[in-house]
């Protein structure tokens, strides 16, 4: 198994109390998985990936990365697991002054000593400005190398998120809506190259996707989360339409009789539309 989860519970402590963001989660995921997460916003998704990057511990219950107990690993194993798990976060996590090139290289950094970083970020080997030139091109952002990260539209920082994270070429990609702020036909390309990089089953995929006939479509693999609880874990022929559209109704929605889109709802929270997106 690539994970192992054991009755994963996380709490958060804030300012208005304890918040339960995941409970008691129990699966497992095999190495080479396509996993597409889904359930409405404040499900869990993004709490559980963070957990699956080994970047929070659970507060209860135990998560097993490739054998070990991510929550007894010393910190040189856990900078070590987290160099085998690439992630691509809702909000890019780029360096905003620093060109498309320069982010890109950025994503040897877990692997790199800091001095070898920055020396390779500013002065690029050959072989390392190779790699990243393939990345960048196989994401379409070859021509805008030398534009700096911060004058990149939201669709194409998410391109260059996903360049980084094949600069990184790790065991794991977890991916935090992936397609969030793309165009429709870019969405095709990204999920594409995406799927690609975990196509000879070497890599596991696991990504939160708002759009339920992508999951569909190119996930062997649903979990659908909802209040911090797995509702169904099973193979897109399994589960229907009615089962899938009730993910998201909101209970008013529910009490008025309508279903919830959460399409509708990114509309408004998701600013990174490029120019001619068509949501
Ligand atoms: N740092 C935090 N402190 C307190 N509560 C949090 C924190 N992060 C998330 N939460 C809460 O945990 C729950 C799950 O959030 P999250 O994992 O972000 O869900 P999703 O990604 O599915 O929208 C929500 O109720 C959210 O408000
Ligand atoms: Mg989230």
């Amino acid at each position: 198994m690539i994970y192992s989860l054991k009755q994963v519970s996380k709490v958060y402590n804030s300012r208005h109390g304890k918040v339960r963001a995941l409970d008691r989660l129990t699966f497992d995921v095999r190495p080479g998985e396509r996993v597409a997460l889904l359930g409405p916003s404040g499900a869990g998704k993004t709490t559980l990936f963070r957990l699956l990057n080994a970047t929070l511990r659970p507060t209860r219950g135990v998560l097993f990365f490739a054998g070990a107990d991510v929550g007894a690993l010393s910190r040189k194993e856990l900078r070590a697991a987290r160099r085998r798990i690439g992630t691509i976060y809702q909000q890019h996590q780029l360096v905003p002054s620093l060109t498309t090139l320069e982010n890109t290289l950025c994503g040897k950094l877990g692997s790199w000593s800091l001095l070898h970083t920055i020396r390779s970020v500013f002065q690029p080997s050959r072989n390392e400005i190779e790699q990243a030139m393939a990345a960048l091109e196989s994401v379409g952002l070859a021509e805008k190398r030398r534009a700096r990260a911060d004058e990149l539209s939201g669709g194409q920082q998410q391109r260059l998120a996903i360049a980084r994270v094949l600069m990184q070429d790790p065991q794991v990609i977890l991916a935090d809506e992936p397609f969030a702020s793309l165009d429709p036909a870019l969405t095709e390309t990204v999920a594409s190259l995406l799927l690609g990089l975990v196509h000879n089953g070497k890599r596991t995929l696991v990504a939160t996707l708002h759009d339920i006939d992508l999951a569909l479509r190119y996930f062997p693999r649903i979990i659908a989360l909802r209040d911090g609880s797995v509702v169904f874990d099973t193979t897109p022929r399994e589960v229907s339409r009615e089962v899938l559209a009730a993910l998201y109704v909101t209970e008013s929605a529910a009490a008025r009789g309508e279903i919830g889109d959460e399409r509708a709802r990114n509309e408004k929270g998701e600013p990174n539309c490029e120019p001619g997106c068509a949501r």
